[in-house]
């Protein structure tokens, strides 16, 4: 795939319109972690110095096509404004002739963000139309937004077809370029640690990389499906009753390819899922039992398996890591990443957090800004945000 780079065209004096990814957790209107907003920041900079007029966009949360001021990208406006020491003001919406003024009286070198583009229900849907009204703002397209590159959404895929100049930013190159270590040809032997609650949520992944690692370590609760099917007791733990046949079919099916595939051989469990109960460690789990984490000497045996591996890929919890109690499996293994000389990648906004409580995010070589892009990267699907930057 050859996909221009935004530091291949010429930017002076045109107007650039910057896709990002600003879809930044928000508490009580203040922003909790602006690491996306930090990851774009090269690009943007790179924009701004190179004389274009910038046009910045993003969605924020999921509005429903609908204006709502719980979701208004102002608190993004001000962390830009404090980051760039430049003052980025907001548009009051995406489209329209209030906007395409704003837009025409920029200067070169002064950036504008436009209202979340999810404000309109034509957004998600691709619409034509607005694809036009959003390119019609656009001497270049420049789109930085990994985490919304799986959707084809107008500012993501429709409005692209339309601008003439089209290019990828610097954070969406660092993110191609780390996935494609996983998927591509990685230096063996190659482990993915998956967790999580739901096989359904991961079979996808699960199946297109057995095709690509030499092991593959599982926790969480979508473990307790793979134990079930392998015929062990999981007592009260979260099984999906119908997808204990597709956990089946991925043992055997790793077993066919090679891949060493482990399950935790022990287990945290609790009667309750919040940390109000007293929690053991068992290694079968009984009946009126849940399993909430992995055990010790599951931990061990992964930690074995990571100090093995040349590259590492990471997505979802052990456990239930939100609860203190509940954490120690989880933040062994960000450890454990963290202590690895491999290549390692997380994906995921649990990962990713458990990392942050670790105090070691430093140590990982690429955390993804993307959480669903990043896993339908790595199922080998075509993301759309990206195939439409193909020259
Ligand atoms: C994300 O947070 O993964 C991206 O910003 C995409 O958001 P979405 O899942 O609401 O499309």
């Amino acid at each position: 795939m050859t996909i221009r780079y935004i530091d291949e065209i010429d930017l002076a004096g045109k107007r650039a319109f910057v896709r990002a990814d600003f879809n930044v957790p928000l508490k009580n209107g203040a922003i909790t972690d602006a690491t996306r907003i930090e990851a774009a920041l090269p690009t943007v900079r790179y924009a701004i110095a190179n004389g274009a007029r910038v046009v910045l966009a993003s969605h924020l949360g999921r509005p429903k096509g609908a204006s709502d001021p719980k979701l208004s990208l102002r608190p993004v406006a001000a962390q830009l404004t404090a980051l760039l020491r430049l003052e980025v003001k907001l548009a009051p919406d995406c489209v329209g002739a209030e906007v395409e003024q704003l837009v025409g009286s920029l200067e070169r070198g002064q950036a504008l963000l436009l209202e979340n583009l999810r404000f309109h229900p034509e957004e998600e849907k691709n619409d034509p139309a607005f694809a036009r009204q959003l390119a019609a703002l656009a001497d270049v397209y420049v789109n930085d937004a990994f985490g919304a590159a799986h959707r084809a959404h107008a500012s993501t895929e429709g409005m692209a077809r339309l601008v003439p100049l089209r290019a990828a930013g610097f954070l969406m190159k660092k993110e191609v370029e780390a996935l494609s270590k996983i998927t591509g040809h990685p230096e063996r032997p190659l482990a993915a640690i998956l967790g999580g609650a739901k096989v359904s949520d991961k079979i996808k992944v699960i199946e297109h990389l057995l095709t690509k690692v030499n092991t593959l370590l599982i926790g969480g609760a979508m473990a307790y499906t793979f134990l079930r099917a392998r015929g062990e007791h999981t007592g009260d733990s979260l099984v999906e009753d119908d997808r204990v046949e597709v956990a089946r079919q991925v043992l055997a099916r790793a077993e066919d390819l090679g891949v060493v595939l482990r399950l935790p051989t022990d287990h945290l469990v609790s009667t309750a899922l919040d940390g109000s109960a007293p929690a053991e460690v068992v290694t079968m789990i009984p009946g009126g039992k849940k399993g909430v984490d992995i055990g010790p000497a599951t931990v061990a045996l992964y930690r074995e398996e990571i100090a093995k591996a040349r590259t590492i890929f990471w997505n979802g919890p052990m456990g239930i890591f939100e609860v203190d109690a509940f954490s120690k499996g989880t933040m062994a293994i960000a450890d454990a990443l963290a202590d690895s000389a491999a290549l390692t990648v997380v994906g995921g906004g649990d990962s990713i957090a458990a990392l942050a409580r670790s105090g070691r995010s430093s140590d990982i070589t690429h955390i993804s800004t993307g959480g669903g892009a990043s896993l339908e990267f790595l199922e080998g699907r075509v993301l759309p945000g990206l195939a439409v930057l193909e020259s």
